[in-house]
């Protein structure tokens, strides 16, 4: 029998936890296939042999089958609302105690964000920030927290200024104070069972990449794992169609309130 998508998929799945059947097929194919090209192989049978002696070659497989782009401050206006409008809804709902959930948080841009915004309205004793990812490469990187400048340009100063030292021109190292916030876990958000009790998630450009029934259940998992009337906060390319159905309304353009 000729080895093909479907079987590579198969073993995919058993080599890394990663279930393809849930991601948008066209997109991921024509992606596994460009790096098989690149990395010169023959074709899924080939590639896949040679990721199972290599487990480098299989880290670049998951790196790059996960699409790891991510930003400090990504999309400025969105965290303005958070910190105008959200946080206060929450602290008036909730106290000032807070669990926000960062799911498919990659290189830690957005859980560090989330921590310097709380900061600026809480003491860091009551933050709790959860960031998870598929990818334990981009999740050691992300424990780390040593950034470029480049990817912090976008940062406002007064962040810059508080929360990072400086370790040479190009270099920039976050805060232990601010690191203490953060707990970094590997997390498969098709798999694994969800935390509990938290007051705000936020999922974005993640979701993007799954089938619709892979989303919609990711989304009914998202409801359960919010306290009442908890915040989904999500990507500035995604939607959620019919929000009622999944047990949520909208508040503000890419914020959800559990119903
Ligand atoms: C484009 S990044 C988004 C990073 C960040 N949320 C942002 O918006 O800047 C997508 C991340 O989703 C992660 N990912 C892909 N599939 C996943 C899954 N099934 N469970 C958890 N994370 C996943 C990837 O490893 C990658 O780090």
């Amino acid at each position: 029998m000729a080895y093909d998508y479907p079987e590579f998929k198969k073993d995919v799945y058993k080599l890394t936890d990663i279930n393809l059947d849930l991601y948008k097929e066209r997109q991921m194919k024509r992606r596994i296939e460009a790096l098989i090209d690149r990395e010169g192989y023959k074709g899924f049978e080939d590639f896949f042999a040679a990721m199972k002696r290599d487990t480098a070659l299989k880290n670049t497989f998951v790196t790059y089958l996960t699409i790891n782009v991510s930003q400090f401050y990504r999309n400025p206006t969105q965290w303005e609302i958070f910190e105008k409008d959200i946080i206060p809804y929450i602290t008036k709902k909730h106290g000032k105690d807070i669990t926000v959930w960062s799911a498919a948080c990659s290189t830690g841009d957005e859980p560090y964000t989330i921590a310097m915004i709380l900061s600026k309205h809480l003491p860091f004793n009551n933050i709790h920030v959860i960031a998870t990812d598929i990818d334990e490469e981009v999740m050691k990187f992300a424990k780390e927290g040593v950034y470029s400048k480049k990817s912090v340009s976008d940062l406002p100063k007064e962040f810059l200024d508080k929360h990072f030292t400086k370790l040479d021109d190009r270099t920039f190292k976050i805060n232990d104070d601010l690191k203490k916030c953060i707990q970094f876990k590997k997390h498969n958000l098709l798999k694994d069972e969800y935390p509990k009790n938290v007051d705000i998630i936020v999922c974005r450009n993640v979701v993007i990449y799954f089938t619709d029934d892979a989303k919609d259940e990711v989304y009914r998992k998202f409801h359960d794992t919010l306290k009442d009337e908890g915040i989904l906060f999500i990507g500035s390319t995604e939607q959620i169609i019919k929000p009622k159905e999944l047990g949520f309304e909208a508040v503000k353009t890419f914020f959800y309130k559990k119903i």
